[in-house]
């Protein structure tokens, strides 16, 4: 009897722990307030606010937690926006964004779109810098289930300041470092390539 009630203990905690589901039609109501600068269906209209249309509800659920810790990847106004959120409005949100179809391509700068491609595209073994697209995947879409974030069609101002975040060590909640083992082998110019590369994906 006292093996099952221990039994039973632990299942509670496993399952407690486990992530919870998000809910894509409750997450609608629950993301008005966000809205207003990543656009309501995800489609950002402002470079200055990235595109969550199409982002897999994992990365948005753990970003949303490292904003609101304020630790590892800080921004002031994410933190307020995080700040209220519950485990549930955050992955209900996360199912509403991740349900939205991102609707184009960012705009990009040709020259630096093809001179980027062929990092995104194959790596540098020299430098030992991977390719991107065995992570974020050809189009940059991602990799849903193990939340790997979708890149493809974000605005490149955007992605090159989390380059340089990931680099300089502002942003650091990737986990095992993934991101800033592989950012502090880019240079100036091949972030800004790869950047405008990820931008033309759709
Ligand atoms: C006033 C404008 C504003 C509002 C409102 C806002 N955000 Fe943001 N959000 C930003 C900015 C700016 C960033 C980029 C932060 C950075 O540079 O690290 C961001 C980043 C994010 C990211 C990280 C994206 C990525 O690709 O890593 C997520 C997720 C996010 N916001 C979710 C939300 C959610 C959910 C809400 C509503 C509860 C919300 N935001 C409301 C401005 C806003
Ligand atoms: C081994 C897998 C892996 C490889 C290879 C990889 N990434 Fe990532 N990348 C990740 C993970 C995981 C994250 C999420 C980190 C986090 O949780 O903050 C990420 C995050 C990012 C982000 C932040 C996205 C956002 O919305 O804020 C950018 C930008 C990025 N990667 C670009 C690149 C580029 C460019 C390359 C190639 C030079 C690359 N990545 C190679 C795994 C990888």
């Amino acid at each position: 009897m006292k093996k099952l009630i221990l039994a039973s203990i632990s299942m509670f905690f496993l399952m407690s722990g486990a992530a919870i589901a998000g809910d894509a039609a409750a997450g609608k109501a629950k993301s008005a307030a966000c809205g207003g600068c990543h656009g309501f269906d995800g489609n950002s209209p402002i470079p200055a606010y990235p595109k969550l249309a199409g982002q897999n509800e994992a990365y948005i659920v753990s970003q949303i937690k490292a904003f609101k810790a304020n630790t590892d990847r800080q921004n002031a106004i994410m933190m307020g926006m995080s700040a209220g959120l519950s485990d549930e409005d955050t992955a209900d949100i996360g199912a509403y964004f991740q349900a939205q179809r991102l609707k184009e391509a960012a705009p990009f700068d040709a020259d630096k779109a093809a001179a980027g491609r062929e990092l995104y595209k194959g790596g540098d073994l020299q430098k030992g810098i991977p390719a991107c697209q065995s992570c974020h995947g050809p189009k940059g879409a991602g990799v849903a289930g193990i939340g790997y974030p979708q890149l493809g069609g974000q605005y490149a101002d955007y992605t090159l300041a989390q380059l340089k975040a990931f680099k300089n060590g502002t942003r650091k909640n990737d986990d095992k470092m993934l991101m800033r083992s592989i950012a502090e082998k880019l240079s100036d110019d091949e972030m800004d390539a790869v950047s405008n590369y990820i931008a033309s994906l759709k």
